[in-house]
């Protein structure tokens, strides 16, 4: 009977695997259309590298045989490149398209367009169209996944407003510590998932597939899901893709960094509206209750507005960081500061406290070369004074202040 039982979980696992080798698959190929897109190089020996090293160090630390644990993935990214191959390898009849495709040079990534509800995009919650369901938040057991910033956010938020709330963290004792400070329930099973009826993970983008796949099976029906990735596209239809159909699923961003808040009031969150209609009107209605600004959007338009909002946005600091730093020792930096360099040297510290999640939204969010570009082309030309760029400078200037 024990046998019979480890193999049972062995087979659960290796059919998780198998999820998430199609999972890693179909990333892949979404990675290929991006890249063909932009005319970027196929394959990236240099990141291929990277995720080796990574993955030969993280065996070693778990005590697996990191030269085996290689070779698996050696073969995953095999795996990866052939069906990425087989997307080149068209059907006559897609040739005429491509072959359009190939000559548009400048071509915008391919956007997938995720089938969602009917929602108007980018307009402000108002005081009507939200229906009341305050019964069911009132009675929700809910489960938040990661203990970092977010997470920490999320439980602050929701204490009083629901009936119980369960913080999950891979560190019991950080887990326990901040469930003390909170006043709820820890854990560090995913099995708790069976009781929740609304579960946040608030862990990184690149984490959601996996985490959502542990979920899984143990989900019942009607519960909400939640994720606060700063990308969405992507991300949201890989998590969906994961979900099983009997629940609901909404992703949000909370533009603003939870550290260092005081009040939830004027502070804005995205909801973006993905598998049911309930889910996304009550966590709209709970966040516009409590006095911040609701945005409802879509993947594709959040991103893309992120693209300006923080990939160029964060790039230009960092890149003026850098540039200070080998020009200057950081002691003149500071004896000649001017007021409004003290007001750049304060957003450096925040970007600095958050540079994990900045370093993510660079890498994962699809609309980021498209923005860097334009950024870099108008650093380039702004370096070069003319008349020309400083009239179409003063009138931006004067339209965004
Ligand atoms: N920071 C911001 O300003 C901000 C704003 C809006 C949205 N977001 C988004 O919110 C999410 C969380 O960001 P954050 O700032 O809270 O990050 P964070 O402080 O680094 O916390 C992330 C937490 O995720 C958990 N985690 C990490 N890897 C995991 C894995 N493989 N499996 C399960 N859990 C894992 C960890 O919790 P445990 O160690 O407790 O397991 C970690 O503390 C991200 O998607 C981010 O893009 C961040």
């Amino acid at each position: 009977v024990i046998l019979k039982k480890i193999r049972n979980k062995i087979d659960i696992i290796d059919a998780e695997i198998l999820k998430l080798l199609k999972l890693r698959v179909e990333l892949a190929k979404e990675v290929y259309k991006v890249k063909r897109a932009l005319n970027r190089p196929l394959v990236d020996r240099q990141r291929e590298n990277e995720i080796l090293t990574r993955i030969r160090e993280e065996a070693s630390k778990i005590g697996m045989d990191p030269m085996l644990t290689l070779k698996i993935f050696k073969g995953i990214i095999r795996l990866c490149h052939e069906s990425q191959r087989k997307l080149t390898t068209v059907s006559p009849g897609h040739k005429e398209a491509l072959n359009r495709e190939a000559t548009l040079k400048t071509s915008p990534p391919q956007r997938v367009t995720l089938n969602l509800t009917t929602v108007k995009t980018s307009e402000t919650v108002g005081e009507d169209g939200l229906l009341k369901d305050s019964e069911f938040l009132r009675e929700a057991k809910l489960m938040v996944v990661g203990a970092g910033r977010i997470g920490k956010f999320i439980v602050k938020f929701f204490r009083g407003k629901v009936k119980e709330i369960t913080l999950i963290s891979r560190n019991p004792s950080k887990a326990e510590r901040l469930a003390k400070q909170f006043n709820v329930n820890y854990s560090i099973d995913y099995s708790y998932a069976s009781q929740a009826n609304l579960i946040i993970m608030a862990i990184p983008p690149h984490n959601l597939a996996e985490v959502a796949s542990r979920l899984r099976g143990f989900l019942k029906p009607g519960t909400i899901i939640v994720d606060t990735s700063s990308v969405k596209k992507g991300v949201v239809e890989s998590v969906l893709s994961i979900l099983p159909n009997h629940i609901e699923y909404v992703s949000i961003h909370p533009l603003f960094n939870p550290a260092r808040i005081r009040s939830f009031k004027g502070l804005t969150v995205v909801v973006i509206p993905v598998k049911g209609e309930r889910a996304w009107r009550l966590i709209a209605e709970v966040f516009k209750d409590a006095g911040l600004k609701v945005v409802i959007s879509k993947p594709e338009e959040h991103d893309r507005v992120m693209s300006v909002v923080q990939v160029a946005h964060h790039l230009a600091y960092l890149a003026y960081a850098l540039t200070a730093y080998e020009l200057l020792n950081p002691r003149e930096l500071h004896e000649y500061r001017t007021r409004i360099l003290q007001y750049t040297l304060t957003v450096l510290g925040k970007l600095k406290d958050n540079l994990e999640v900045i370093k993510t939204i660079q890498e994962l969010n699809t609309y980021g070369n498209e923005a860097k570009i334009k950024l870099l082309e108008n650093m380039k030309q702004l370096s070069r004074i003319s008349d020309e760029n400083w009239t179409r400078l003063r009138e931006a200037l004067s339209k965004l202040s």
